[in-house]
Parts: structure tokens; sequence; C-alpha cells
């Protein structure tokens, strides 16, 4: 069993249909597990439904081989997961470092030291400790999400669409830090549109097609997969 397991999900928004049909995504320690697919595929619905954000009624969700099926998000953030939604990651109207305080929100004790690492992560993020976030670039609102996440110090992080919005380099940027987050232990489970980078970069990776798993492999199988190349690669 993976460390994070979303298994055989199925489930949707309040009485709505189910947009989750059998899905099943997982990272495990030391890994990046990317999810990709077309728009409107039901990724960030499977990310919410691993952070307990929506309806699942049947599948189930584990953390370090306990049962959170039944915890609400904020209980799973107390267990250990980070996630940085795709949208409205950030207060824009508070400074940087309130955001990052705010990402601490469930912690009693000193996280200074949280705060020092993650501006060595971002060290741009420093520079602007006192800018409202909402001031910032594209891809510094996104270290910004992720750095907020990373206060509460998870055992695992997940990121919908960490890059989205940014240039090419930028995106590179980011992506190397997402690695270096990695390399410190920390299981990254995200969703990406630059599919070919990401994959590049995924230890696994997971094709959703409405609202199931098409294609499930390692970053170079699929990356390497004709169907895969040709559907969702750009050939
Ligand atoms: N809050 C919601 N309430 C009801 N339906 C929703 C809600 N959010 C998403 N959906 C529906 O769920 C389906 C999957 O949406 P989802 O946002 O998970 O796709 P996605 O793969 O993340 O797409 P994108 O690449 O555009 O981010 C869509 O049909 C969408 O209309
Ligand atoms: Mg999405």
């Amino acid at each position: 069993m993976s460390f994070l397991n979303g298994q055989n999900m199925t489930g949707g928004y309040g009485k709505g249909p189910d947009i989750l049909h059998d899905c099943t995504v997982a990272v495990d320690k030391g890994e990046i597990a990317v999810i990709v697919g077309p728009n409107g595929a039901g990724k960030s619905t499977a990310m919410k439904a691993v952070f307990g954000m929506l309806n699942v009624h049947s599948g189930v969700v584990t953390l370090d081989g306990e049962d959170i099926t039944k915890l609400s998000p904020q209980a799973r953030v107390q267990k250990g997961m980070g996630f940085v939604p795709q949208t409205s990651n950030i207060f824009t109207s508070m400074t940087v470092e309130e955001n990052l305080e705010m990402g601490a929100f469930i912690r009693t004790d000193d996280f200074s030291d949280t705060m020092a690492q993650v501006y060595d992560l971002f060290p741009i993020l420093k520079d602007k400790r006192h800018q409202h976030a909402g001031e910032l670039s594209g891809g510094q609102r996104q270290q910004v999400a992720v750095g907020r996440a990373l206060m509460t110090q998870p055992k695992v992080l997940m990121l919908d669409e960490p890059t989205a919005g940014v240039s090419p380099i930028v995106m590179d940027e980011l992506f190397d830090r997402i690695i270096e987050v990695s390399r410190t232990g920390i299981p990254i489970l995200m969703v990406e549109q630059n599919a070919r980078q990401a994959l590049e970069i995924a230890d696994k990776g997971y094709v959703l097609v409405q609202g199931a798993n098409a294609y499930t492999g390692t970053g170079k199988e699929l990356l390497a997969d004709p169907e895969v190349r040709k559907s969702f690669l750009g050939g």
C-alpha cells in the first residue's frame, strides 16, 4: 500500500452525478506522482476527494496505512497532509509573511525555523515578505501557496497545477523547487497541465479521462507510450 492512497474512489459534488469513477491515485515515500489529463477530466476532483472535500461513496483513502476516508480536510491536515488547491490558494490582501503564518495555523510550537526553511527554498519571498501577496507575479504567488502548505511540516504535499499561468522558465524553476522539496523526504502528488514536462520528473503518472484512470505507469513509461503521446502529449 502506498503512503498516500486514494483507492477506487467514486463520487461527485453534493447530490450531483458522480464525477470520479473507480479512480485511483497514490504516492509513495520518495516519489513525485503526477496526474494529467484533459480539462474537466476530474483531476482537481480527484485531489479534493483525497483531501476530503468530496462525497466519496465508495473507495478508500489511506495515509501511512491509516484509513482516513471519513476525516474532514482539517483533520487530514492534522494528520500531515498539505494541499495547495488550483484556485484561491493565497490571501491576496495579506502580506507574504502573514500568508505563511496563516499556513502554520495548526501549530502551537515555534514555527520560525520552518519559515526560515521556506525562505531558503524561495529567497524571493524573503525579499518580499512585507508586500501584499496580491502584488506578486504568478510564479511568486505559487511559491507563496507552496510555502504556506509547507508551514504545517506536512508528511505529504498535494499540489493542483502549481505551474498554472507561468512562463516556461518559471515553470522549470518551480519544478526544480518541487524536486528539492521531494528530496527532503516529502512525497508529492500533483496535477499538471504541462504534462510532458511533469511526466519527465514523475516517478509515477496517472492519465485521467472522464473521472477514470486511462493510463498508469512510471513517468518514463507514459512518455514512451504511443497512445498517451498521441492523445495527451501532442504526438
Ligand atoms: N464545485 C463543483 N460542483 C459541481 N461540479 C463540479 C465542481 N467542480 C468541478 N465540477 C465538475 O467536475 C468535472 C471535473 O472537474 P475538475 O475541476 O475536477 O476537472 P480538471 O481535470 O481539474 O480540469 P482542469 O484541467 O480544467 O483544471 C467537471 O465536469 C466540472 O464541471
Ligand atoms: Mg483542475
